[in-house]
């Protein structure tokens, strides 16, 4: 078989590993080749390919990034979009593909296997917000980078009695700020789930002071205050129809030094949270989808994605995976409000 491999949509830590695994086993144990398409979907969409053998993969396993390149291209928004990558996949030779993307590029995945194309999906994304996987990888190593900022962010904050605010990416999931505030011992955590009571943030900010310790406010990209309570400036949209967030932070930190009148002081990780190498768990993650993936291609079972269930990597209909965002629920945001103050 020759088989086409493509990531598509905001990079993650662990990309590489999922290319390096399928591409390891397929030619090794399967007898496979592999054609690499460039920059996500645009790859298919204008036939830009480049070699994939194992020679291309070694070395890559603690590479963040993608060797293949991404892209937000949306081939449904493309006169022709779908026809033109069937043209190009029969022209190349390609058999099958494998989709390593998140919602997005598993969205498109789902509509050309519709349309008689034969697709795998792998989960990827640092927000976690895939329904039909446990976890995805990227996730646990933008967890473990905001984790760390926090504890550095702890430390002056109480050198300078300031409030200081970490606004972390997302999207409308709040995962990555609760798992790194409930790690980093945040006082207060924000998520797009819940809109947040800015009376009640600057309560626990106040609170937080009277002990003699500063506080530190985790805030999701995508959280909002109760309706009316402050102004927000609304974002541009992308290929996908996604509003470009952040700014939050910003805002926060000026209604908090308003209303409390502490030094309030933002810091933004943005792409910091994406980038570099990926934890042990996303290298063995990415790896373990990166060889059912290939499982799957070799069988022909397509228009499934690779998911962790529990411990176990399992295959899910890309319908399934890619139906609903996966979202905090109330009682897990219960778990860490003990700690707000
Ligand atoms: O989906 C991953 C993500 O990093 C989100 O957390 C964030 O909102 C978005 O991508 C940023 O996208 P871009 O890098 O295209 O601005």
């Amino acid at each position: 078989m020759r088989i086409g491999v493509l990531t598509g949509g905001g990079d993650c830590p662990g990309l590489n590993a999922v290319i390096r695994a399928v591409v390891r086993k397929g030619v090794s144990v399967y007898g496979h080749e592999f054609v690499g398409f460039r920059d996500g979907w645009r790859g298919p969409l204008e036939g830009d390919t480049m070699p994939l053998d194992i020679q291309a993969v070694r070395g890559i396993l603690p590479r963040g990034g993608t060797i293949l390149g991404s892209s937000r291209t949306n081939p449904m928004k493309i006169e022709n979009g779908v026809g033109r990558i069937k043209e190009n996949l029969a022209a190349t030779g390609v058999d099958a593909l494998i989709a390593i993307g998140g919602e997005d590029t598993l969205g498109v995945a789902k509509q050309l296997y519709d349309r008689e194309v034969n697709v795998v999906g792998v989960p990827k994304t640092i927000d976690n917000d895939l329904s039909g996987t446990d976890y995805t990888f990227g996730f646990d190593t933008a967890v473990n980078i905001a984790m760390e900022a926090i504890d550095r962010l702890h430390t002056t904050a109480e050198s300078h009695h300031r409030a200081l605010i970490c606004e972390v990416m997302g999207r409308h999931a709040g995962w990555i700020a609760l798992h790194a505030g409930m790690a980093g011992g945040a006082n207060v955590i924000l998520i797009p789930e819940k809109p947040f009571d800015i009376d009640r943030v600057c309560e626990y900010v106040e609170s937080r002071f009277r002990t003699r310790y500063s506080p530190i406010i985790v805030v999701a990209e995508g959280a909002h205050p109760i309706e009316g309570q402050m102004e927000l400036q609304a974002g541009t949209l992308d290929a996908f129809g996604h509003v470009r967030l952040g700014g939050i932070g910003e805002v926060l930190a000026k209604e908090i030094e308003k209303r409390t009148g502490k030094e309030a002081r933002t810091t933004v990780l943005g792409h910091i949270q994406r980038g570099g190498t990926p934890t042990a768990y996303d290298r063995v993650l990415a790896t373990r989808f990166g060889l059912q993936a290939i499982d799957a291609a070799h069988e022909g079972d397509y228009g499934k994605m690779v998911a962790l269930r529990g411990t176990d990597i399992v295959r899910v209909g890309l319908d399934e995976a890619t139906s609903e965002l996966k979202t905090v629920p109330v009682e897990r945001y219960s778990e860490a409000e003990v700690f707000f103050g």
